[in-house]
């Protein structure tokens, strides 16, 4: 892999305040992280990362507990509006590690955290930030997730929160978290593209503060995905993990996990030879970051239509394209599109495992069968998958591929009678009426 180790860790500019910086990943124009709100570069309308003029090893880290927050020495401030977040486990799953083929194969599953998403760690940093800004006003445009990671940071930092949501197209749990967090959510006739083009538009006419992964203080929460899953993953195996596939949206956690590592590798706490492979998947109806990186482009083609039944997926303009498509060519990594089909007999197989995932996330475990399948990753990999929501979050979906709950006599005997197969007068005919009269 080509990441430049002697690129060391930047002085920081005049515009740094504690050593933190915001600085345009086109033009290099630097600003103050605090003074004001701001998004993208005043000068080109580049997106913008937050640096850092000392980056953490692995000892800045230890004896500070786990979570988002133990990763202080990496984040702009030292806590923040916390749930608390992180900590999240990284499974073994031996059957489904067999049967894809791989040597190891362990899965980070974010659905674990307090709202059921990886959002959260990009909301306490960016909840946070909003706070120190002064704003009264939270906002984000989301399939779901963001919407009701906001709705409970926000709540919890007694600010007022919007959500514009595209209309029918989020998944019961996430909607039902939105509004009881107490979100005013707006239900836009339009695609999450859409919603994103409007908030963005309030934010800048400065009706509200914008937390979706645009704000790239979201992003340095998210960073500690990657440093968790190192840290783990090499604790309990004396190494590092050769790739991390990840589902891909607006391609936030894409960037960030680049951007973790970049850091570790500049600080000299990774050799570059130990960064993951970065492997994003997309589902066949929203693919355009795949597009890109299969057709060698710079830039990512806005799909208009697109279609998934991983709704928290379902995006054809991904924001973050710039900063994670050298995150993928530069780790040595790809992306891959794969069918609903092959999401739902993902998501199956994760849960008889007893790991429960919303469908978006079992895109991971989708997309590293295909490239295994294809022999584009090896049988000698160790690969952390990333399932980045729970399936709770989604209940039609789990049911959908789930098994059908079967009725049964308000006896002992009669449940006995239907598990031995002779169920009371309701027969396969007799389900078949009770299909049909639902
Ligand atoms: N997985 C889940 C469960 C998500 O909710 C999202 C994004 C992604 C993956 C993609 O992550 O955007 O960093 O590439 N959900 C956003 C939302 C768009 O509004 O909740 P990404």
């Amino acid at each position: 892999m080509s990441l430049d180790l002697s690129a060391s860790a930047p002085s920081a500019p005049d515009a740094a305040e504690d050593g933190v910086w915001l600085e345009c990943i086109e033009c290099g124009e630097t600003f103050a992280p605090f003074e004001a709100v701001r998004y993208t570069c005043d000068e080109c309308e580049g997106l913008l990362e937050v640096r850092y003029a000392d980056l953490p090893t692995w000892e800045d880290f230890e004896g500070r507990g786990r979570g988002v927050w133990r990763y202080a020495a990496a984040l702009p401030f030292d806590e923040g509006v916390s749930l608390p977040e992180g900590d999240t486990p990284l499974h073994r799953v031996p059957r489904l590690e067999e049967s894809v083929g791989v040597h190891r194969l362990r899965i980070k599953h974010e659905g674990m955290n307090p709202t059921g998403s990886f959002k959260d760690r990009g909301m306490t940093v960016g909840v946070t930030v909003a706070e120190r800004l002064g704003a009264d006003r939270l906002a984000c445009a989301s399939t779901g997730n963001t919407s009701a990671a906001l709705a409970a940071y926000g709540s919890r930092a007694g600010l007022e929160t919007l959500v514009l949501l595209p209309s029918g197209k989020v998944a019961a749990g996430k909607v039902a978290q939105a509004a009881l967090h107490g979100a005013r959510i707006l239900e836009v006739d339009g695609n999450f593209d859409a919603c994103l083009d409007i908030v963005q538009e309030l934010a800048a006419r400065g009706e509200a503060y914008l937390l979706n992964s645009l704000n790239p203080f979201r992003l340095e929460g998210q960073k500690t995905i990657g440093l968790e899953i190192l840290e783990e993953f090499y604790a309990d195996e004396g190494r590092y993990p050769d790739r991390i596939v990840l589902p891909v949206g607006n391609a936030g956690n894409t960037a960030a996990l680049y951007k973790a590592f970049r850091e570790l590798v500049q600080s000299g706490a990774l050799h570059p030879r130990d960064v993951p492979k970065l492997t994003g998947v997309q589902a066949e109806g929203a693919a355009p970051m795949v597009e890109a990186i299969e057709g060698g482009a710079d830039e990512v083609r806005r799909w208009d239509e697109v279609e998934t039944k991983a709704t928290a997926i379902r995006i054809g303009n991904p924001v973050n394209a710039p900063k994670a498509l050298p995150g993928i060519r530069e780790t040595g990594g790809t992306a891959v599109a794969v069918s609903d089909e092959a999401i739902t007999s993902a998501q199956r197989a994760l849960a008889r495992e007893g790991v429960g995932v919303e469908p978006a996330s079992a895109a991971s475990v989708a997309g590293l069968r295909k490239l295994r399948d294809e022999g584009v990753v090896e049988a000698d990999e160790d690969v952390v998958c990333l399932t980045t929501g729970h399936l709770l979050k989604d209940p039609d979906a789990a049911f959908a591929a789930g098994n059908e709950p079967e009725s049964v006599p308000n006896s002992t005997d009669g449940v006995l009678r239907h598990l031995e197969g002779r169920s009371d007068g309701r027969g396969r005919l007799g389900k078949l009426i009770g299909l049909f009269s639902r």
